[in-house]
């Protein structure tokens, strides 16, 4: 007998909210009855145009049209014209560009140069930190269950150090760490932003130690916290970049962006992707970064973290706690079970995030999130939380 109808064809890995969206314009969802559905969730972090913006689905069908694919073993345009678009808006000397797939890869392959750069093999993380579901990026990821799967396939577990604690991360950086990788706002942790002087003193702490530093941006990159880099919103420059999901605002990609002394010491054959930098995927990255600009994105966001933060400390200590996160990756502490707000919001068709800490409320909505909607998801808060 072929196939077996008993088991689900889907491995079940994901917990799932109840909704079937069958279409999407800026921040809306749309479901099989018609009804919108205000999403302040991005299908986690990656709508950062909004769904299907015009711009970008144009550039994807136009590339599509022409050249759905080749491989890395010819030149193409797109990509190289992607890759110097993102070193344009990356402090510098970050300056040259690996794509891949996703962000695990992109962190894999950051965590990678790092240690053959260094000649080290140890990294150090931060506690709360999530960086991919590949074995070595599990290994730099808090959490048991991740630290097991490293520890099953042998490979080196990350030095762990409390959240933004500096004593803590100088006891960790000796002379076998690597690298040290950070979330500046970690994202899975619930949108907790480190501090600049935490940044500023692991970028000193590197380079007196002979360590290099990651900034792992997949969540906190591409325009999320106002500006086009974290790296940049906080003021430190990292030896490595990574980015991916916004970045094509729905298309699998990942980008990995390095030194110049750095990229001086990748040869043919260090690295590789068959899809990396296929064409449609850095079409639709460039479309992403033409939207950005042109529909002054980094200015909404600002704009509507502002008017978010202030608006859900006005409902006060006894609805929520604190605020934390930047720009719109934003993370509210509620005084009751996170789970329990966002299943009355979802009631309310308002689509938000939880986290790892059980308290905080995630919201990462599309970029282009607008005052009316932000108003409208404080009103259902403040509806939510009486
Ligand atoms: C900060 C961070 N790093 C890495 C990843 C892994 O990205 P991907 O799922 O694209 O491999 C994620 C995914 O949630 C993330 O939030």
């Amino acid at each position: 007998m072929l196939g077996t109808p008993s088991v689900p064809a889907l491995l079940p890995v994901y917990a799932q909210l109840p909704l079937v969206p069958v279409s999407g314009r800026g921040s809306l969802l749309f479901d099989g009855d018609g009804n919108a559905w205000l999403d302040a969730y991005g299908g986690h972090a990656v709508a950062a145009t909004g769904h299907s913006h015009p711009a970008v689905v144009r550039a994807i069908s136009e590339q599509a049209a022409q050249l759905l694919f080749y491989s890395t073993a010819l030149p193409h345009p797109v990509r190289e014209a992607l890759a110097a678009d993102l070193v344009q808006r990356c402090p510098q000397p970050l300056s040259s560009v690996f794509f891949c797939n996703s962000g695990a890869e992109a962190n894999e392959n950051a965590l990678h140069l790092a240690r053959k750069q260094t000649g080290r093999s140890r990294i150090v993380a931060l506690e709360g930190s999530f960086h991919g579901r590949t074995a070595a990026t599990q290994a730099v990821t808090w959490g048991e269950k991740f630290a097991a799967t490293a520890r099953r396939a042998g490979l080196p577990l990350g030095r762990m150090v409390p959240f933004d604690d500096l004593a803590a991360l100088q006891a960790a950086i000796d002379d076998q760490i690597a690298a040290v990788i950070v979330e500046p706002v970690q994202g899975m942790a619930g949108a907790r932003a480190c501090s600049v002087e935490f940044l500023t003193a692991a970028r000193r702490l590197c380079d007196e130690r002979g360590a290099l530093l990651i900034f792992d941006e997949v969540q906190c990159g591409v325009g999320r916290t106002g500006h086009f880099t974290a790296a940049e919103s906080f003021g430190v420059t990292p030896d490595f970049i990574t980015l991916a999901k916004g970045l094509a605002s729905g298309l699998p990609i990942g980008a990995m962006i390095t030194t110049a002394s750095i990229a001086a010491t990748v040869h043919t054959g260090d690295l590789g992707s068959t899809f990396g930098g296929g064409p449609v995927p850095c079409a639709a990255a460039r479309a992403t970064l033409r939207v950005i600009e042109d529909e002054r994105l980094l200015e909404n966001v600002r704009r509507v973290s502002a008017l978010l933060c202030e608006g859900a400390l006005a409902l006060g200590p006894q609805a929520i706690r604190a605020v934390q996160g930047r720009g719109l990756l934003l993370g509210l502490r509620l005084a009751r079970p996170a789970a329990d707000v966002q299943k009355a919001l979802f009631a309310r068709r308002i689509l938000t995030g939880t986290a790892a800490d059980p308290s905080v409320l995630r919201l990462l909505p599309p970029l282009s999130f607008t005052t009316d909607q932000a108003s409208q998801l404080l009103s259902a808060l403040a509806e939510v939380l009486a």
